[in-house]
């Protein structure tokens, strides 16, 4: 094995261009989250990952206060902990829905990121799974054909499994609206049948996907969603000593997932003008790599009863179209049914029963006995808390969406 190098603090002072005494008082500043080590006459020894720790502190510093860096950092190193603190390594994984966009979006990180044994796939449409299949071409994959709806065919396909992550779902608030039973066999029976599964086959690690559409909900898709929520968490109730354990995580519109409307304003670009449904409109926004961070981290924490929910920004409607089409005209054609003009992650009665750590808030369980494990590390939230998407302390503005749209190649 190749032997470690080791600087001394002028070595790499010189290399860096900056004087010892500044890297001794960066040390001071970022002792919580960096120490280098020591010889054994008490000399500081400075590894390559010291030297690109000291790269990435001189890289943010030029347009941050040291603060702001610290927070960044501590951030990041949470972020990698709580990514490597579940053990993917010999796991089965089985994700309904997993063709989806988020579905896919997760599995590809899964197999690149992490070393799991098998990732099953449920689904309906074969002709997903076949694009999929041709997609990733992964010999962990295996492809099942399923409705949620089919209790019996959920039994066997949890058989052995040890993670759930449970995507399936109806999200069309019209689709919804308008086939009402249908949303409800999906959505609700869909998550009951999981639970189920879960329970007989003593699934550890169940993982439950929700939407801000469930709280308050003013349409049928939030109303199961919320149906389905409520389900999970009680689920751990019915699981008793059984090693069975389900959450929730709850995140807004996705950037880009299919039937989102940033297809809808590529699309009407090319016509000139834009449809606004009200000027006042605003929502939560994340990437699906976000969103998929989010359930890594929360399968991580979890222990039982948690309905994790990201802390991401807020974004007008109108910004999200000028972002899209600068030079269209904005058409304003009033509010949808079941349309909420802004939306909200966590109501005020949640908020009482709310922690955060580290970008992520927990909601728990108002009843004690559905709460599992314990919660260190989480601090709970001042009185009154509420996060709605236009009250949110974070925004993007026309052109933070612009680049964010470039960077993700939605925009060229
Ligand atoms: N996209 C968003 O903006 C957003 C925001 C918040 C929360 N969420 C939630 O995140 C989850 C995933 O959303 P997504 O954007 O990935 O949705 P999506 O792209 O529409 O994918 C839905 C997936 O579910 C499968 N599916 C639908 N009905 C099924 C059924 N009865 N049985 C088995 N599989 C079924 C679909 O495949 P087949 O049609 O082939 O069965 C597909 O794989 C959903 O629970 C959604 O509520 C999404």
């Amino acid at each position: 094995m190749k032997k470690q190098e080791y600087y001394s603090i002028g070595n790499i002072g010189q290399r860096l261009g900056i004087p010892p005494s500044t890297i001794r008082y960066w040390e001071n500043v970022f002792q919580d989250l960096w120490k280098p080590e020591r010889s054994k006459g008490g000399q500081r020894r400075y590894s390559k990952t010291d030297i690109d720790f000291l790269q990435k502190i001189i890289r943010l510093s030029r347009e941050r206060t040291l603060e702001s860096v610290k927070s960044i950092l501590k951030q990041e190193k949470l972020q990698a902990e709580a990514e490597t603190a579940f053990d993917w390594s010999g796991k089965v994984v089985l994700v309904t829905g997993g063709t989806g966009s988020f579905g896919t979006a997760f599995i590809s990180r899964l197999l690149k990121e992490h070393d799991p044994e098998a990732v099953r796939i449920y689904s309906r449409d074969e002709l997903k799974q076949y694009q999929l299949h041709q997609k990733l071409r992964d010999p962990r994959l295996r492809f099942l054909i399923g409705d949620v709806r089919d209790r019996e065919r959920l039994i066997k396909a949890t058989l052995g499994v040890d993670v759930i992550v449970h995507a399936a779902a109806m999200k069309q608030v019209p689709a919804c609206e308008y086939n009402p039973f249908e949303a409800i066999k999906t959505n609700v029976l869909g998550a009951k049948n999981v639970i189920d599964a879960a329970l007989i086959n003593k699934v550890p690690k169940v993982i439950a996907l929700s939407t801000d559409k469930a709280v308050n909900p003013a349409n049928l898709y939030g109303a199961t969603k919320l149906c389905s929520d409520k389900m999970f968490i009680h689920a751990n109730v019915y699981s008793g000593k059984r090693p069975s354990r389900f959450a929730c995580v709850r995140y807004g519109n996705v950037l880009a997932s299919r039937g989102s409307v940033i297809p809808l304003f590529l699309e009407q670009r090319k016509t000139g003008s834009v449809t606004i449904t009200d000027p006042k409109m605003t929502r939560f926004w994340l990437t699906l790599r976000e969103a998929t961070t989010l359930v890594m981290k929360a399968l991580a924490f979890m222990q039982g009863g948690e309905i994790f929910v990201p802390r991401i920004p807020s974004m007008r409607l109108v910004d999200l179209a000028t972002a899209i089409a600068p030079e269209c005209r904005q058409k304003v054609v009033g509010i949808r049914p079941g349309e909420k003009i802004h939306e909200v992650l966590i109501s005020e009665e949640e908020g009482r029963y709310t922690y955060h750590r580290d970008g992520i808030f927990m909601v728990l369980p108002h009843e004690k006995q559905h709460i599992s494990g314990n919660h260190n590390g989480w601090k709970q939230v001042p009185g009154h808390f509420i996060y709605a998407s236009n009250t949110n302390d974070r925004w993007l503005s026309s052109e933070d969406l612009r680049s964010l749209l470039e960077r993700e190649g939605i925009l060229n």
